[in-house]
């Protein structure tokens, strides 16, 4: 099933657009960068505060985000770029731009990638296990199902998923690819399933889906390069703004944020993570892990 552009606009809300903003504080003529721009939701809010010498650049690995982002953001003071937020020094470098006023991470996967069956990232779907957000790189969640050593799985299952029963689903999983291959995201749902039990307010498979999630598109090595390279990339009073999904993704931000306070680098702009407000959350369930942090470069 292939969802085109102006479906997902319809089913896309961006998550914490008004906290984002407040974070930001975006300047008329400033140069931001949405390193996760996805379908554009909070470029388009970033890009009604800027004035006509104002820049945004949305970058996102993903190639059908750029092509949504076309359509939505077709706006001269706006260039997009497909490549991974780990190269955001080289991508800005050959814009020729060393300094930026603000960047936004909104991390992890987003809508039009769940919806989009084919992709193979939930677990509702009938398609091959595939999880690639960059769908030119070779490793796909398949790879990772059926050839990672059992070992291997139960450390990520565990350490990417926090998964309590992380031992037991890996060697579930090793022990039914002797028989075949699991090659569809609902026969590993199915897997999981049958040695979780039931949990409430998610599905039993989704800590291992993350998990595999996260090994796939190399998402704890991506981040720690990217808030790096977007910190020296700041200018003085420039501004920082993560919103990470899960806890594990929360605490390498939160850890970050104070190693470069500790340095002198940023003021950590809110101690604690903020929170999506309930009205968001009922409005827009899947905004309901959110947590958002903020940093002023010093
Ligand atoms: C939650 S969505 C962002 C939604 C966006 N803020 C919006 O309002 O439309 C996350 C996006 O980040 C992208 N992404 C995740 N990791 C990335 C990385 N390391 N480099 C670039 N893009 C990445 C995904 O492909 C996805 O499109």
């Amino acid at each position: 099933m292939l969802l085109l552009s102006m479906d997902y606009k319809k089913i896309h809300i961006p998550v914490m657009v008004k906290e984002v903003l407040e974070v930001l504080n975006p300047k008329e003529n400033g140069i931001y960068v949405d390193t996760t721009v996805g379908c554009g939701g909070h470029s388009l809010e970033i890009l009604k505060r800027l004035g006509q010498e104002g820049k945004l650049i949305g970058i996102d690995r993903d190639a059908s985000a750029i092509s949504c982002c076309q359509e939505v953001l077709n706006d001269s003071r706006v260039i997009l770029k497909q490549a991974s937020f780990s190269r955001l020094k080289e991508v800005l470098s050959e814009l020729n731009i060393d300094r930026i006023d603000g960047v936004i991470f909104d991390l992890g996967v987003s809508m039009l990638q769940l919806k989009d069956f084919s992709r193979g990232f939930s677990f509702h779907s009938d398609e091959r296990l595939d999880m690639r957000m960059d769908q030119s790189l070779p490793l796909t969640a398949w790879d990772v199902v059926n050839r990672y050593p059992e070992q291997k799985l139960e450390r990520i299952f565990r350490d990417y998923g926090d998964e309590p029963f992380a031992r037991k689903i890996a060697r579930q999983i090793v022990k039914f690819r002797g028989k075949k291959t699991i090659d569809t995201c609902k026969e590993l749902a199915d897997l999981v399933k049958s040695v979780v039990s039931e949990r409430k307010k998610i599905h039993p498979a989704t800590k291992v889906f993350q998990a595999i999630r996260i090994e796939v598109n190399r998402e704890v090595e991506e981040l720690q390069e990217g808030l790096k390279q977007a910190v020296q990339l700041l200018k003085a009073g420039g501004r920082i703004c993560v919103i990470s999904y899960h806890s594990g993704e929360d605490r390498i931000v939160k850890n970050f944020f104070r190693e470069e306070e500790k340095k002198g680098n940023i003021r950590i702009l809110n101690k604690k993570p903020i929170l999506p407000s309930l009205e968001e959350v009922v409005i827009n369930p899947s905004a309901r892990s959110a947590r958002l942090r903020g940093g002023e470069k010093l």
